[in-house]
């Protein structure tokens, strides 16, 4: 069941994701190389504590942190540990803050130091991904055209879209209806109307879209081991189009 959200509730996730924008501006400062991805993990806790949220992941089916942190052929939910960033490294982070009773979540992925030119373009393609998949998000589309957006704009890139993991709505709970997955035919699934909440985020890689979990029981790695990248954002459908929720 989707649950339509109010201009107030909408209000309210745009708060959470004010949170979770301005941890991701802390973190940008932070990611180089040296830095151990639970140092990052600790710097986005303190920063959401702070600001009056609590980490929405942490604790969350039993995962441990308050980021995900997928390293290069991470996918993602990469676990923040003493693994320390390299040079060339591309760290994909993904949060979420429950800020009175409503969630935000997004990710980003980031370079480490000077990263090799087909990082570059693997992430420039997959952020690129997310923002025409925001553009589709608009009343009289369905969610298969925000998924076939992506798709098609990925796979013309010569990159795969994960299947395995997809988007989803969200308000009051993390994970809410619909699925929003980053694959299929345009024109199917609900139609998205004015109050809609929905976490749209490509995970693209840059060889097959094949992946494989980690003894963690959480780390998706791809099974090419071939990079990845992943950008997400929390996006309200109205009518005078998508507003992007997790921006400062
Ligand atoms: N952005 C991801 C999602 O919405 C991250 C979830 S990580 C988990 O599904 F630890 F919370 F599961
Ligand atoms: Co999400």
């Amino acid at each position: 069941m989707i649950i339509l959200k109010s201009p107030q509730e909408i209000a309210k996730i745009r708060a959470a994701g004010k949170i979770v924008a301005g941890a991701i501006e802390e973190l940008k400062t932070r990611v180089r190389p040296g830095i151990k991805t639970k140092e990052l993990d600790r710097i986005a806790e303190e920063f959401i504590h702070k600001k009056g949220g609590i980490p929405a992941f942490k604790g969350y089916r039993g995962y441990p942190n308050t980021l995900c942190i997928s390293v290069n052929e991470e996918i993602v939910h990469g676990i923040p540990s003493d693994r320390v960033l390299e040079e060339g490294d591309i760290a994909g982070i993904d949060l979420g803050v429950l800020l009175d009773g409503y969630y935000g979540d997004a990710a980003l992925t980031l370079p480490a130091g000077t990263i090799s030119s087909q990082a570059k373009r693997l992430m420039e393609t997959t952020e690129a991904a997310l923002y025409k998949a925001i553009d589709a998000a608009v009343i009289g589309n369905r969610v298969s055209d925000i998924a076939h957006t992506i798709q098609s704009y990925v796979e013309g890139a010569g990159y795969s879209v994960v299947r395995e993991f997809v988007g989803h709505g969200i308000g009051r709970s993390l994970h809410e209806d619909p699925p929003v997955p980053n694959f299929g035919e345009p024109g199917q699934g609900p139609q998205l109307r004015e109050g809609m909440v929905l976490a749209i985020e490509p995970m693209v890689n840059a060889g097959r879209s094949d992946l494989f979990v980690l003894e963690n029981g959480w780390t998706a790695v791809t099974k090419d081991r071939s990079l990845s990248a992943h950008f997400e954002h929390t996006v309200a459908v109205t009518k005078n189009g998508p507003l992007i929720l997790t921006v400062l």
